[in-house]
């Protein structure tokens, strides 16, 4: 194995970046590849909780390469204080750290733009982060987008950065709120003085990666959002700007699929959105409060409550198609532990008819009622349970059901926000991935 990707098979916030600190162990570079600091990853170690948003969730193990890749998005203000931060708990981020010289720059004016948008929508609103990621992946596609490479052009600045400033006003929206529209002599000021301390972790990362993956190097390559985010396969316009797809790790670090030879999925135990759109097994009532609280489903880059369900094997089948995912890690599976009885989606009902497949129409996604099985409920605690063995019968059934209603087998099982409260299945797909480690230090 060289290559492999960790993708959210949901709407994000599956518990990615547990997971791929937990995987990180075994590998030699972790590669972030789409999303930007709407991306929240949350890590425990012992007492203390990192909060990461654009920095791979593997910076905190001391002999992992680190790489942001081109895919992804940089708010260069707070990218380096995520840096400052872990550098002040510790962790070695100068020498584990590397930024793409092609990923592009989040300005005041993108999120000016994505606040005035959101803001004139009212009722049209896709409920963004608001941090200007879907605006700076426009400008990118758009071709007037600026890039970390140009942070070392001076003289090139002001005029890029002018151009940028009118072109986030758009033909719809005349005035962007003033917090977010300043003089670009000044935004140009303050990149040159960012630029300058984030000069030291850029590179072209695609050919660092090419070149450890020549040597034997294990790359993890880190999906931030989930499937159904993705800007081409998720619940559009209900969607982030990136791909946030298996298919997104290549192009957005550089690599070809040849060097990717596995897919983990990870999986909640149930579902939750953030922001506006369809969401079916949807449960704006007590079980879904109570699913909020026990999962402590509040977002890591918002604060915004989750809006939280039941699982929907429906979603969970199509991500594991659209990825090719092999294997997956099902997470916050102790949340459910209070529970008399468990729904699962196995079909939607629309029109009188039933379906076992995604709508694109997010109005027919919208109408569609879940058809749900009962499973019962185990009332046991789980967060202690370190083998498969060792869960109670019925949350084990329910696992299986899982990986029948999906069709794909669950390597791991997350029982507790630490470290060790994690199961790996003995003979799954996954504990033949782990020992793989070639142990290269990268040579930065
Ligand atoms: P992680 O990596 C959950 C959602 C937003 C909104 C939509 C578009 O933590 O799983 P954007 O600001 O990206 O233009 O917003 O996408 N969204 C996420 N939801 N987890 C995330 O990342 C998300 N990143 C974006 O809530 O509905
Ligand atoms: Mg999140």
């Amino acid at each position: 194995m060289s290559g492999f990707v960790v993708v959210g098979t949901q709407w994000g916030d599956e518990g990615k970046g547990k997971i791929v600190d937990l995987l990180t162990e075994r590998v030699d570079i972790v590669a972030r590849y789409g999303g930007g600091p709407n991306a929240g990853h949350t890590i425990c170690v012992g007492a203390r909780r990192f909060a990461l948003h654009h920095v791979p969730s593997g910076i905190l193990r001391d002999n992992v390469l680190c790489v942001i890749g081109n895919g992804v998005v940089i708010e260069p203000g707070s990218l380096l204080k995520e840096i400052d931060d872990l550098r002040e708990a510790g962790v070695r981020v100068e020498e584990n750290l590397r930024i793409s010289d092609r990923a592009h720059l989040i300005l005041p004016y993108h999120r000016g733009r994505d606040i005035a948008r959101e803001e004139a929508a009212r009722n049209g609103r896709i409920g963004t982060t608001r941090l200007g990621v879907g605006p700076t992946y426009e400008s990118k596609a758009g071709r007037y987008g600026l890039r970390v490479a140009d942070l070392g052009d001076e003289s090139g600045l002001p005029d890029k950065v002018g151009a940028l400033a009118r072109m986030a006003r758009g033909d719809d929206l005349h005035e962007l709120p003033a917090e977010w529209d300043p003089d670009p002599a000044a935004v140009v000021e303050q990149l040159l003085v960012d630029g300058a301390r984030l000069r030291p972790f850029v590179t072209d990362t695609s050919r660092l990666l090419n070149e450890r993956l020549d040597e034997g190097a294990v790359v993890l390559c880190e999906g931030a959002q989930g499937t159904m985010l993705d800007l081409d396969h998720g619940t559009y316009p209900f969607v982030t700007s990136s791909s946030s797809t298996a298919g997104g790790a290549c192009t957005g670090l550089g690599i070809s699929p040849i060097r990717v030879d596995g897919v983990l999925g990870v999986l909640k135990a149930y579902s939750t959105r953030v922001g506006e759109g369809p969401f079916p097994t949807e449960q704006d009532n007590e079980a879904g409060r109570r699913i909020r609280e026990r999962g402590r489903e509040f977002g890591s880059t918002t604060g915004r409550p989750r809006r939280c369900g039941w699982f929907d094997a429906l979603v969970a089948r199509y991500s594991v198609m659209i990825n090719q995912v092999e294997c997956l890690a099902l997470t916050l599976f102790d949340v459910l532990d209070d529970f008399d009885e468990i729904p699962i989606c196995a079909a939607y009902e629309h029109g009188g008819r039933r379906i076992d497949f995604l709508p694109a129409d997010p109005a027919v996604l919208k109408a569609c009622r879940p058809v749900y099985e009962l499973m019962p409920g185990w009332k046991e605690d789980t967060s202690t349970a370190r083998r498969f063995e060792d869960l109670p019968g019925r949350a084990r059934d329910y696992m299986r059901r899982l990986e029948e209603a999906v069709g794909c087998e669950i390597g791991i099982i997350s029982t507790s926000p630490q470290r060790d409260g994690t199961i790996v299945r003995a003979g799954s797909r996954v504990e033949h991935w782990l020992p793989m480690r070639q142990a290269i230090r990268a040579r930065i």
